[in-house]
């Protein structure tokens, strides 16, 4: 018993100790298990880095190959899968369809929720690691009218993920290095975040012993609310919109600043960071690059760095410490992907997948006790029940 303190939104309050991300939002660091998240986007592929974080240290050329071939062999979800995607409208949000479909595999796999040993755990942890990026190329092929079919898993993990989602109906695919190199940085770079909103929903869902397949559903809900991931998909609709209303940033600014306005610039601010994200500036520069060795001339990417520029030197950003973020450029490296934009959150959930197992593995070894935040009440004072007819 004690005095109950509450911190809204949890802004200065920490839930747990984490050994996984380092995170330092006055300097803009961001260290996965110590590792600097410059040196990984720049060495490091994504199932490295995924070891890295769920196991806390980087794999052996051996430990690598074991892992990717554990996936490998789970990267097949059951038929009838298909059967609750086929009922699903056309015109889904693939947020919605992907936590939906991420929570109906516990149901074909149900020994997926027994993780009393590490050995269990691992199972979990390689099946939902085969078997998401193809929930995620289903869900994509289905919005595009094409068969639903595999990949071919002679090739990397993020290579196949592109095959899996681009491959033409006649099996036709040509592969483009430029775009599972991008691909690669861009999944590395949202692999974890420490304690941010859906990955504490993962966190907290877990600690009830609910499975890890139900708990990273649950988190991809808490990811595709626009002032989280689903700002990707803002960012790019509000870029899109400048364009269309011919390209006058000055008036979003204006709007942004505006506190009767409920409009924000997407992808800035940070509850964390009060500087540069990091990887906002490796996005920038891949976002240069992608586009330049593609050939592709993209006018939202001016828009967005005129928008940037102006923000940078604006006495409202300014003062505030409001800087772009992660979702700022990542949509415009997306669309040169052909990605539509309402997927691209979908691929944000495909990068943080490691960070929120790592961080649920994490609670899960440390025994953590079952999360449940207390409340200050401030409803009525105990009452009579008054019988209907004398209301
Ligand atoms: N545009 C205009 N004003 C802003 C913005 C923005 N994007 N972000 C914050 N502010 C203002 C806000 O109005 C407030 O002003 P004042 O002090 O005068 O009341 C001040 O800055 C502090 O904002 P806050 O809402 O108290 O900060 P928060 O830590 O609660 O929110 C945030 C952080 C990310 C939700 C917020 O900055 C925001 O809504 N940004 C736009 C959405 C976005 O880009 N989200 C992605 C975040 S990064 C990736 C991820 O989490 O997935």
């Amino acid at each position: 018993k004690g005095v109950i303190t509450i911190d809204p939104g949890y802004k200065n309050t920490g839930s747990c100790e984490s050994a996984i991300t380092f995170l330092d939002g006055e300097q803009g660091i961001l260290r996965y298990r110590g590792y600097s998240i410059e040196e990984l986007a720049a060495k490091a592929d994504f199932l490295e880095v995924a070891y890295l974080l769920i196991f806390g240290e980087l794999p052996t050329k051996e430990q690598s190959e074991k892992f990717h071939n554990d996936i490998k062999a789970q990267a097949v979800v059951d038929e009838d899968v298909k059967k609750i995607l086929d009922a699903f409208p056309k015109s889904a949000h693939p947020m919605g369809v992907i936590a939906s479909l991420t929570s109906a595999l516990t149901a074909f796999n149900p020994s997926s929720v027994n993780v009393d040993s590490e050995e269990d755990m691992y199972k979990s942890v390689v099946k939902i690691l085969g078997k998401f990026p193809v929930l995620v190329a289903w869900t994509f092929r289905k919005k595009e009218g094409m068969p639903l079919d595999y990949g071919d898993n002679s090739l990397g993990y993020v290579e196949n993920i592109l095959k899996m989602m681009f491959k033409k109906p006649n099996g036709e695919y040509t592969q483009n290095r430029i775009l599972v190199d991008a691909l690669d940085k861009l999944l590395i770079l949202h692999a974890d975040h420490e304690q941010n909103c859906s990955t504490s929903t993962v966190r907290i869902v877990g600690s009830s012993h609910a499975g890890l397949f139900a708990s990273l559903s649950a988190g991809i809900s808490a990811l595709w609310g626009p002032l989280h991931g689903g700002a990707n998909q803002a960012v790019l609709e509000m870029l899109e919109g400048i364009k269309a209303d011919g390209g006058d940033t000055k008036k979003y600014m204006a709007k942004a600043k505006d506190k009767n306005d409920p409009f924000r610039l997407m992808g800035f601010g940070h509850r964390v960071y009060k500087n540069f994200d990091p990887r906002a500036r490796i996005i920038k520069k891949a976002a240069d690059d992608v586009l330049g060795d593609l050939g592709v001339e993209d006018p939202i990417l001016d828009i967005a760095k005129g928008l940037e520029k102006e923000a940078l030197e604006d006495s409202y950003f300014v003062d505030r410490k409001l800087y772009p973020n992660v979702d700022f450029y990542s949509g415009i490296i997306y669309r040169a992907m052909g990605i539509p934009t309402d997927m691209f959150t979908v691929m944000f959930a495909l990068g943080r997948l490691p960070g929120w197992i790592a961080q649920w593995r994490e609670m899960r070894l440390r025994k953590e006790p079952i999360g449940r935040p207390r409340q200050v009440y401030t409803g009525a004072t105990e009452r009579k029940f008054v019988s209907i007819d004398e209301r």
